[in-house]
């Protein structure tokens, strides 16, 4: 069973990244590594959190031609990972030869089958941004949509706003994986996120995992942080899972 939150490393000094995860415990908590930090330090990170005993996040949002798509989600399944995804608006192509490339590659390398997830609609566009690509109706309307897709390309979930989760829970039912970033405990700083929810309610909503990283990666004390976003989970889900 995947630990519920995912820390952000969001660094582009592995070292950093590194000393960081040094603080957490692999039982309590997955990492999420980024663009950031894999462009500047490239895959060797990823296989140090893997043999650690974390479960790795890898958010690279890969949105190319199916084979090139395809390909970077088998390279990625090859590392260990525990999730990946893929941007929803590459296709239905593109999709299905992320999926079929994933669970090829987890057969092949004896490697557990990692969650395939889509980013449907960037949280940073706004109806206007969609309209003047051509894309009618709301971004609400767009998540929908695309969330759909993913779930017809056999995809394990999406990447989503925790406003997004419930309205995502209804349409793509209870199986489809709701992973919400944008989480901040009820005292933390918002930093440059907009429209956060508190780990609680955002399982309340409908999440299944949360990434989380500021909260946890700038506190004096991260295992402590996480030990409380944790607590507040325990209440909603009553399990401490
Ligand atoms: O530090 P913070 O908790 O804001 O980090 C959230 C993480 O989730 C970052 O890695 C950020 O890039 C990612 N993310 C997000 N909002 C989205 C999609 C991803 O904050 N809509």
């Amino acid at each position: 069973m995947l630990p519920k939150v995912f820390v952000a490393l969001d660094f582009a000094d592995p070292m950093r990244a590194l000393a960081l995860a040094d603080r957490l415990d692999p039982r309590r908590c997955g990492v999420k590594v980024g663009k950031e930090l894999f462009v500047a330090a490239g895959p060797e990170p990823v296989r140090w959190l893997v043999a650690r005993g974390f479960r790795v996040f890898l958010d690279l949002k890969f949105h190319d031609i199916p084979n090139t798509a395809a390909a970077a989600c088998a390279a990625a399944t090859r590392l260990g990972v525990a999730m990946l995804n893929v941007h929803a608006g590459g296709g239905r192509a593109m999709l299905a030869a992320a999926r079929e490339a994933v669970d090829r590659t987890a057969g092949e390398s004896g490697h557990a089958r990692p969650l395939l997830l889509a980013v449907t609609v960037l949280t940073s566009l706004h109806d206007a941004d969609l309209h003047e690509m051509g894309i009618p109706g709301t971004a609400a309307q767009q998540v929908v949509r695309l969330a759909q897709l993913t779930k017809a390309c056999g995809l394990d979930g999406v990447v989503c706003s925790a406003h997004e989760a419930a309205t995502l829970r209804a349409a793509c039912g209870p199986h489809f994986r709701l992973v919400t970033p944008g989480i901040r405990p009820a005292d933390a700083a918002p930093d440059d996120q907009a429209r956060i929810v508190t780990p609680a309610a955002a399982i309340r909503l409908g999440a299944d995992y949360l990434v989380i990283g500021r909260p946890i990666t700038q506190a004096p004390d991260p295992l402590a942080a996480l030990a409380a976003i944790d607590a507040a989970i325990a209440g909603v889900t009553g399990t401490g899972e």
